[in-house]
C-alpha cells in the first residue's frame, strides 16, 4: 500500500458523518478511569483489550483512546500502576482489529522523536492507516523522574514538544533534512516508511493551559477536554476553533471524555453508582490525586468535595452519563448539539457494561440522527478467545491466530 493510498478524511472513523463520534478511554491500565475497589471483570490485559476492542469494532465506534501512565497513584487499588504501553498495545490492537482508529499516548519527553515517527509509522502500515498520536506532556513527577532528573517545568514542555512535533512532521513528510534547535540536533534526517495517512496520522491533545491550547491549535485535529456545562462545552469548542483559526489557518475540532452507568431504572443506575463510588471507593488514592493536582480538599465546601471527589472516583473527572438508556443517550445528544464532535467512554466492567449500552443506548442516538446505523456484516477478521488464558501460551496462539485470519482474508 502507497502512503496515498489512505488520504485521512476518506474513510476515516474520526472524520466521518456520526455527529457524536465514540470512543473508549483508558482500557490498558488497571480501573480504567474508576477509582474503585468495587468488583469487575476488567482487566487492563491483551485478552480483554482484544475483545472490548472488537466488540466496539462491530459496534461501529469511532476510536480507543489508551492512557499513557509509567507508574501507579497508590492506594489500595494503585490506580492506573499496571499499564500496557500505548505503542505495543495500538501494534497488536491494529492487527486484530478491521476498522476503529487507535492512538498511543506518549509522554514526549520520554522518547526521541525519530523512534515515535518510525514507530507510528509502522503502526499506520499494520492498521491500514488506522493509528493517530495523543500527545501529552507529562504532569505526574514521580512517573516523569523515573526518567532522570526533574520533570521538565511546564511551558519549557510545550517548547520542548513544539520541536518534537516539528521533527515528527519532518520525519513523515521530506526526504533528506537537516534540523538544530534547542533540544534536537538532526543531521540528514530520513525515514521508511512514511505514514499511510495523507497527509498524517490524527494529533490529540489535552493541554489545559495557555500554552497546552496553543499547542493543541497549532498542531492537533482534535482538543480534548473535561466538560463542566453545555454552556462551556460550546464556548470552549468556540474558543479553541478561534484560536486555530485565527492564529494558525487550521480547523479543530472537540472531544470531551464520560463515564457510563446505564441500567433499566434510574434507581437502578444510581444504586450501582453509589456502590462503586461512595461504598467501594478508593478514598486513600483519590486524596493523593487531589495533593498532586494542589487541591486541599479540606478547606473545600463539603459540597465542592463530594460532587469533585464523586466525578473524580466515578470516572477520571468525566462527564456523568448515570441513568436509563434514555437518559444517557438525552445526555449524549446535549453534548452533540453543543458543538462538541464525541466522547471517550469509561466503564467499570466493560465486557459486562458496554454490550449493554451497544444494545439500549446506539438505537436511540442513530433514531436522534447523531449517529447512522452501522452495516451489520460479519467480520473476516473475527478473532475469538478461548478459556482462560495461560500467559506466554496464550500469546502465542493470539500469533497463530492473527495469521491464520490474515492469511485467509487475502
Ligand atoms: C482526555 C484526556 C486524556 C489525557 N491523557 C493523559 C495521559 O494518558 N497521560 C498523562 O500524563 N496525561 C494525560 N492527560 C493530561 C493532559 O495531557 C494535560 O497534561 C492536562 O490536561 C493539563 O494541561 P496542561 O499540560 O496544558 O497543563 C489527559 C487529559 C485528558 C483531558
Amino acid at each position: 500500500m502507497s502512503r496515498f493510498d489512505v488520504f485521512r478524511e476518506a474513510g476515516n472513523p474520526m472524520f466521518n458523518d456520526n455527529q457524536l463520534k465514540l470512543g473508549i478511554f483508558g482500557p490498558n491500565v488497571n480501573n480504567s478511569c474508576a477509582m474503585t475497589l468495587a468488583e469487575t471483570t476488567f482487566k487492563p490485559n491483551f485478552e480483554t483489550n482484544v475483545k472490548i476492542a472488537q466488540m466496539m469494532d462491530k459496534a461501529g465506534y469511532e476510536c480507543i483512546v489508551p492512557v499513557a501512565r509509567w507508574r501507579g497513584f497508590g492506594g489500595p487499588s494503585n490506580f492506573n500502576g499496571e499499564c500496557m504501553e500505548t505503542y505495543t498495545w495500538a501494534s497488536a490492537i491494529a492487527a486484530v482489529t478491521e476498522k476503529i482508529y487507535l492512538f498511543c499516548t506518549s509522554h514526549l519527553p520520554t522518547i526521541h522523536p525519530i523512534v515515535a515517527s518510525k514507530m507510528i509509522s509502522t503502526i499506520d502500515q499494520i492498521s491500514k492507516g488506522r493509528i493517530g498520536l495523543n500527545t501529552v506532556m507529562g504532569w505526574f513527577p514521580k512517573e516523569l523522574e523515573m526518567f532522570g532528573g526533574k520533570k521538565m517545568q511546564h511551558d519549557k514542555g510545550y517548547q520542548y514538544a513544539t520541536e518534537w512535533m516539528e521533527v515528527v512532521l519532518k520525519m513523515w513528510s521530506q526526504q533528506f533534512f537537516d534540523h538544530k534547535g534547542e533540544f534536537f540536533e538532526i543531521k540528514d534526517g530520513w525515514q521508511e516508511p512514511k505514514p499511510v495517512q495523507s497527509p498524517r496520522p490524527v494529533l490529540i491533545n489535552a493541554g489545559s493551559s495557555k500554552p497546552g491550547m496553543n499547542f493543541a491549535a497549532k498542531y492537533t485535529d482534535f482538543h480534548f477536554s473535561f466538560l463542566e456545562s453545555m454552556e462551556q462545552a460550546g464556548e470552549w469548542t468556540n474558543h479553541i476553533k478561534k484560536l486555530a483559526w485565527d492564529e494558525y489557518h487550521r480547523e479543530i475540532n472537540t472531544f470531551t471524555t464520560s463515564f457510563v452507568v446505564c441500567r433499566p431504572t434510574e434507581k437502578e443506575a444510581w444504586d450501582y453508582y453509589n456502590y462503586y463510588v461512595r461504598e467501594k471507593g478508593d478514598d486513600e488514592v483519590t486524596d493523593i490525586i487531589c495533593q498532586l493536582f494542589n487541591i486541599d480538599t479540606a478547606s473545600q465546601s463539603a459540597d465542592f468535595n463530594k460532587k469533585f471527589r464523586d466525578n473524580f472516583i466515578a470516572g477520571w473527572g468525566g462527564w456523568a452519563l448515570v441513568g436509563t438508556p434514555e437518559q444517557v443517550a438525552d445526555k449524549l445528544i446535549k453534548i452533540a448539539k453543543a458543538g462538541v464532535s464525541g466522547t471517550l467512554l469509561s466503564f467499570v466492567d466493560y465486557l459486562v457494561e458496554m454490550p449493554y449500552f451497544n444494545e439500549n443506548v446506539m438505537p436511540l442516538l442513530e433514531q436522534a440522527g447523531v449517529r447512522i446505523p452501522v452495516k451489520k456484516e460479519k467480520s473476516s477478521k473475527e478473532y475469538i478467545f478461548t478459556g482462560e488464558m495461560n500467559h506466554s501460551a496464550g500469546v502465542r496462539d493470539v500469533a497463530k491466530e492473527v495469521a491464520v485470519s490474515l492469511a485467509s482474508s487475502k
